[in-house]
């Protein structure tokens, strides 16, 4: 039995969870209503299974709800409270997103960009990068946001794939007090690319950097353009944005996702789980790059009107107080962070944070990956001084916001350390095993969706087979988001990981086919095996198992240290693998799948299970001297 903590906010609305349950297309009707809609939609859900629409035939706008329907109460109040990493500091008022992000608007019409346009934008955690979005959205184009810490080979990818005719990037980025040269990147990237017209760079760095023709610089765009330019009128569905994320197949898929159900989606949860307040400071540690920072720090915020800290580089820079100094200065009262932050602040010790006033703090959340139950009740206890509930919240790029969270906004329920507890009103939530029967509480089984949500992926870009092939088939009509997952005798739903060979690196996804194919594009490489092994900070770090061709010689460690680079190039530093074991072979059945469960269990120097599949036993033998040896 684990143990439970009642702490609630005080709210208690009964209906709300009977209304969803007796029919979720009407309740999430209802919800719809929360936002600004240019005209009315005829029919709130269009299933044709696995492609879902929501409120069609009614016309929106996510910049316009966004801004111009909080201009005549709140064009004062601060939107965006900006902390550089160096210590700078900047405010935006509603009303001035408001006019930077028309400007900027008119800035990608001159340049020729049009509703249903691409535009990669690849800027560090700037408040230009939301301005850059959300003028996108003004003018129905779509944005593709790219993290600021991938490589020229990963953004070169996702331009080709996305035909992005606008790039937008910066001279540099603030991470850890260095430069990163992001406009150096992106000259890199779209050498060979005619259909890139115009790139806009942003000063942030002031570092050297070549302009070329095709190059313009922000503030000279911005100098003279008006500041007025209406939002379009754009059906529910018109596409918002496309986010590239790992999966199981080598090359990241681009999710799309549309307006008004992704909008909707995002104002409920906001309101449910955050209980978000006009009084409240919101801080999501989150960075744009990433879908929590696309849903929880761009539009869920600013659809409510609320004030929101936004922070340039890293947690622990220029030491691990620096969260904390954060949520004192600026009297912080939702913090939403990843479980591998608070590990790591968790390892530095209680004197640190309790140096801090953090009484500002009501609410509590994390996301990302499962929450180790320590680290819950350090959270609890240490940051949030046993008066803050905790919200766990499991969601994923493709679901476009929380689908299991507890909602201290709407009820009071007994909070398990560990458990993300209960499935978001509206949604239908089941654990099932092979066959798609339900198993029994405390059992182990696979997550599926049951019926569509507002907030879900329309498609995958360009690619609606593999859309289909990758969520629907597993299970008929349901839709397989990858995760394993348990429900207690409660109903509560305990999250147990990923289910595919998708690795969760300090909360970032990282396929392993993708990494793979990487390595092996080395050509004193002919075969390679990657897994993930549980990691007292990040959660779990990446081991890649490594064969070469025959007849190499080249000496080890500068073979480790080529394909280190190699790695950083074409994926980015997240995929670096924490060791690679070169080995004469890897562990294959005898229809020759990688056992990557053996790899695991001996990288973790775990007794390994079942090997009767096997088709070579000397492999793992060898694998299993390789290992020890390196951690000698
Ligand atoms: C994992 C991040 C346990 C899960 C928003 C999911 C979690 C993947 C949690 C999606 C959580 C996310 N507890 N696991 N609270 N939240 N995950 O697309 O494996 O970057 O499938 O979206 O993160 O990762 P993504």
């Amino acid at each position: 039995m684990s143990e439970k903590y009642t702490i609630g906010l005080g709210n208690n609305d009964v209906i709300l969870r009977k209304k969803a349950n007796s029919d979720f297309v009407s309740f999430w009707d209802e919800q719809a209503h929360n936002l600004s809609w240019f005209s009315p939609w005829d029919r709130t859900l269009d299933w044709t299974p696995p492609f879902a629409k929501w409120f069609v035939g009614g016309t929106i706008n996510a910049s316009y709800n966004a801004l111009d329907i909080h201009q005549n109460t709140k064009s004062d109040k601060p939107a965006i409270l900006w902390e550089g990493e160096n210590g700078d500091s900047k405010t935006y008022t509603y009303g001035d997103l408001f006019i930077e992000v028309q400007k900027f608007a008119n800035v990608l019409k001159s340049l020729g960009v049009k509703k249903g346009d691409r535009v990669t934008i690849y800027l560090p955690m700037v408040p230009e990068l939301p301005i850059a979005m959300l003028a996108c959205a003004r003018i129905g184009a779509i944005h593709t946001v790219v993290f600021s810490g991938f490589s020229a080979a990963s953004i070169k990818d996702r331009i080709e794939d996305s035909k992005s005719k606008i790039v937008i990037t910066a001279d540099g980025g603030y991470r850890r007090g260095k430069i990163i040269k992001l406009k150096e990147v992106i000259d890199d990237a779209i050498k060979d690319f005619e259909f890139v017209e115009h790139v806009i760079v942003l000063e942030r760095t002031k570092n050297k950097i070549y302009l070329s023709t095709k190059d313009k610089l922000w503030k000279d765009l911005m100098e003279t353009i008006s500041d007025s330019c209406d939002a379009e009128k754009l059906p529910s569905d018109h596409p918002l944005y496309i986010l590239y994320t790992s999966g199981t197949t080598g090359k990241p898929k681009g999710v799309l996702h549309g307006t008004g159900g992704y909008l909707t989606h995002l104002y409920s949860t906001f309101k449910w789980a955050f209980d978000i307040k006009d009084s409240d400071v919101f801080f999501c540690t989150a960075d744009i790059g990433w879908v929590t920072g696309h849903s929880y720090v761009v539009y869920a915020p600013l659809l409510h009107g609320a004030t929101q800290i936004m922070y340039e580089g890293a947690p622990d820079f220029p030491d691990v107080s620096r969260m904390w100094d954060i949520l004192q200065k600026y009297h912080v009262s939702i913090f939403y962070t990843t479980p591998t932050a608070l590990r790591m602040f968790m390892k530095f010790g209680d004197d640190i944070p309790n140096s801090f006033d953090l009484s500002s703090l009501r609410l509590l959340g994390t996301v990302g990956e499962p929450i180790n139950p320590e680290v819950w009740k350090w959270y609890y206890k240490t940051i949030g001084k046993e008066k803050c509930p905790i919200i766990d919240t499991w969601w994923q790029t493709e679901t476009g916001g929380m689908m299991i969270s507890s909602l201290p906004g709407v009820e009071t329920i007994p909070l398990k350390p560990g458990s993300g507890t209960l499935p978001i009103p509206g949604t239908a939530i089941s654990v099932v095993d092979e066959f798609g029967t339900e198993v029994p509480p405390n059992t182990k089984g696979y997550l599926i969706i049951k019926n569509p949500w507002p907030g879900m992926l329309l498609t995958l870009w360009g690619d609606d087979e593999k859309y289909k092939t990758v969520y629907w088939s597993k299970y008929p009509n349901c839709y397989y988001p990858g995760d394993y997952a348990l429900k207690d005798d409660d109903g509560y739903l305990w999250l147990l990981g990923r289910a595919d060979d998708v690795l969760k690196i300090a909360g970032h996804r990282i396929g392993t086919a993708e990494l793979e194919s990487c390595i092996v594009s080395n050509d004193d490489v002919a075969e390679s095996a990657v897994c993930g092994i549980p990691d007292d900070i990040k959660g779990e770090v990446i081991i890649a198992f490594v064969v070469l061709k025959d007849g190499i010689t080249t000496d080890k460690n500068i073979l480790e240290k080529n394909l280190h680079v190699q790695i950083r190039n074409d994926i980015g530093a997240i995929a670096s693998p924490k060791q690679i074991y070169f080995v004469s072979k890897l562990p294959k059945t005898r229809s020759g799948k990688i056992m990557r469960r053996l790899l695991k269990s001996i990288g973790n120097g775990e007794k390994i299970g079942d090997t009767s599949t096997l088709d070579d036993v000397s492999a793992v033998t060898e694998i299993q001297s390789i290992v020890q040896e390196k951690s000698k």
